[in-house]
């Protein structure tokens, strides 16, 4: 018995924001973002929120599994960018596809959050029984980047992606790594609002004051570590399985930067032929990255059953992980 994708879905919000767009209100230009990054345009959510995204992509998954909703037994939204805390994510999903019979629950580890929710999902199916579980990475990165900041917010866009797990006769998941080593620094960090209360009022607290409530990040230590943390992972993971690296047919990446990616290539000594990348379209998603591509690469016929597949992210906490499977 094996736990395998059944189908994938991904939503991305209507309106496409440009290089030259960001240049009309930031010192930056098409060529810096386009050759350090590999980013062309982003998607921005104008009046859609993050569970809005999850719903559709949660809706473009289930309709591909042909599954009716009441067999779903599990949902698991992951987001760093809640809209809504209560109920959570997963929840709003359920009612809006009217998946009476599952558990629910929201899962944050930030960009590296889907291959988390898919290794968490695979877990419970194992030992809770569940037949059909909906995994979803969902964010609206628009609300939660300094838009007077350009070093950070050139890179992110928003979006979703899901998919349907099913318990098969198939192998599907052959191996999973998850990790997450300890962020000295706050290389990248990004505070909630704090309220004053009738009992506490955070501007009296030194320390709290000056909580930055937007993306903060240290790109070049991040960038070393995502390197070294995708190429880790990757290894973990055929380790575990027994197959070499060579024989994996695509690789879905979290879209960070174009530039991470031919690193962890080139380390891997994987051809770069072999990720799938939307990076240039789509920006970074964070929990939206790894199943936006990896919807876009299915539908396309670039994964086909049986393909060795790779899922693998990094992130905030310092986060990272893999998730290998025969397709
Ligand atoms: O999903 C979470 C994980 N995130 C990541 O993995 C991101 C990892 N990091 C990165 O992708 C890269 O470090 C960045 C794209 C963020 C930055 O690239 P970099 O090659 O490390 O550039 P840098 O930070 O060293 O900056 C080089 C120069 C600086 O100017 P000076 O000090 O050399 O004069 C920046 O001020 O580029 C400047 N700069 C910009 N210039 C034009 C920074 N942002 C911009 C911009 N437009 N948008």
């Amino acid at each position: 018995m094996g736990i395998q994708f059944l189908a994938t879905g991904s939503y991305l919000p209507g309106d496409v924001v440009t290089n030259e767009d960001l240049a009309q209100f930031l010192d930056t230009s098409d060529e810096w973002i386009t050759t350090r990054t590999g980013i062309k345009t982003r998607h921005i959510a104008k009046g859609e929120t993050t569970s809005d995204l999850a719903v559709e992509a949660a809706r473009a998954a289930l309709s591909g599994s042909g599954l009716d909703p009441e067999q779903i037994g599990l949902v698991i939204c992951a987001t760093v960018s809640p809209d809504i805390s209560v109920p959570m994510i997963a929840a709003k999903v359920k009612r809006a596809l009217g998946i009476e019979n599952a558990a629910a629950f929201d899962l944050n580890a930030n960009c590296s959050s889907f291959v988390y929710t898919t290794t968490t999902a695979y877990s419970l199916m194992q030992t809770c029984g569940y037949e059909y579980a909906l995994v979803v990475g969902a964010d609206t990165n628009s609300q939660i980047v300094d838009w007077t900041d350009r070093a950070t917010c050139v890179l992110f866009g928003d979006g979703a992606g899901a998919a349907v797990l099913a318990k098969t006769d198939a192998p599907g998941i052959l191996a999973t790594h998850l990790d997450c080593i300890i962020d000295r620094e706050d290389a990248l960090h990004c505070a909630n609002k704090l309220h004053k209360t009738p009992f506490f009022d955070p501007d009296t607290v030194e320390t709290l004051r000056e909580r930055p409530d937007k993306i903060q990040m240290k790109g070049s230590k991040v960038m070393k570590f995502a390197i070294r943390a995708f190429t880790e992972s990757a290894k973990i993971v055929t380790q575990k399985a027994g197959v070499q690296i060579a024989d994996i047919k695509a690789i879905v990446p979290h879209q960070a930067n174009f530039r991470i990616l031919t690193s962890a290539a080139k380390s891997l000594g994987v051809p770069l032929e072999r990720f799938c990348v939307n990076i240039d379209r789509v920006a970074n998603t964070s929990a939206g990255s790894v199943p936006t591509a990896l919807d876009e690469a299915v539908r396309s016929g670039v994964i086909q059953r049986g393909d060795l597949v790779l899922l693998a992210a990094f992130g905030g906490g310092l986060s990272s992980g893999a998730v290998l499977l025969e397709w």
